[in-house]
């Protein structure tokens, strides 16, 4: 079981995403818990303050590091503890697939300045969910949360769903389509419909190339290339050395045309 121990001024926002449906079946179930753990708790004065001004001046107030330290030293050991912060390693579908093997992630949330940066001294790693600065860590941790738990085994309904998701196969996912068959002039892809498995999927993984292709060419790099992606990838428009570039195999060999059987004269006989 994973538990995700949140370290929080507002354990308040953090606590509709622990019980979210999916989220609070799979910890009614023993899959995962959730431990909010509020930062004031370990202030060493009466007022509950964990912040202060910052030293050389500026503006805003920064968490203290001893604050952090002792309520990380309240916790049972983790096995990462994470600093959310938008100077941390950028958080990926790769970062959230090696954290749901974990036992125990710890997870702070700055608010105000951040961190004193002592605390970097005490975490395992820093993760930033993208280059934009809010105005507290929940959300990030929020993200984390939403992201590592459903790769967690048994806590989505289909074990299969997320294995074609954006980014789990290194491409942007398909398109996917729902009744109604036709709505406002646009219809349904007639592939869709047509109830051959082998051509749907076909089908999608094209659809997934032409988008990753279109939206984040640089994607490509890290995606596992099939000979057939590299046919696709040449039928776009992309070039031999754009290929190469993606380490993309080379396309497989031309089917060749069957041969017609000749017919042979049929012999008179007698
Ligand atoms: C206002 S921010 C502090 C920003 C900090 N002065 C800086 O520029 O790096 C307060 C807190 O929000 C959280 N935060 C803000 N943006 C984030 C992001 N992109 N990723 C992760 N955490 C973020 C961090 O926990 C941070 O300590």
């Amino acid at each position: 079981m994973l538990t995700f121990s949140f370290l929080t001024l507002f354990p308040e926002l953090l606590a509709p995403f622990a019980n979210e449906a999916i989220i609070g079946k799979a910890r009614e179930r023993g899959l995962l818990d959730v431990n909010l753990v509020q930062l004031r708790d370990f202030s060493d004065n009466r007022h509950h303050k964990v912040d202060d001004t910052p030293y050389g001046g500026g503006a805003g107030m920064v968490i203290r590091v001893d604050v952090a330290e002792r309520a990380l030293a309240s916790l049972p050991p983790a096995d990462e503890i994470i600093l959310l912060t938008p100077a941390g390693q950028p958080f990926t579908q790769a970062v959230a697939e090696e954290l749901a093997q974990k036992q125990h992630l710890a997870l702070l949330c700055g608010r105000y300045e951040g961190f004193d940066a002592r605390t970097e001294g005490l975490v395992t790693r820093e993760l930033s969910i993208g280059d934009f600065v809010m105005m507290g860590g929940e959300a990030a941790a929020a993200c984390v949360l939403e992201a590592v738990a459903r790769l967690l085994p048994g806590v989505l309904g289909d074990p299969n769903s997320h294995r074609a998701d954006s980014f789990s196969s290194g491409l942007l996912d398909y398109p996917e389509y729902t009744r109604p068959p036709e709505w406002q002039g646009v219809g349904v892809p007639e592939v869709l419909r047509g109830g051959n498995h082998g051509a749907v999927a076909a089908w999608r993984r094209e659809q997934a190339l032409t988008r990753t292709l279109a939206r984040r060419s640089e994607l490509l790099a890290g995606a596992e290339l099939t000979p057939q992606d590299t046919l696709t990838l040449l039928g776009l428009g992309v070039t031999p050395e754009g290929l190469q570039l993606w380490n993309a195999p080379p396309p497989p060999p031309p089917k060749r045309a069957r041969r017609k059987k000749k017919s042979v004269p049929e012999v008179e006989s007698g």
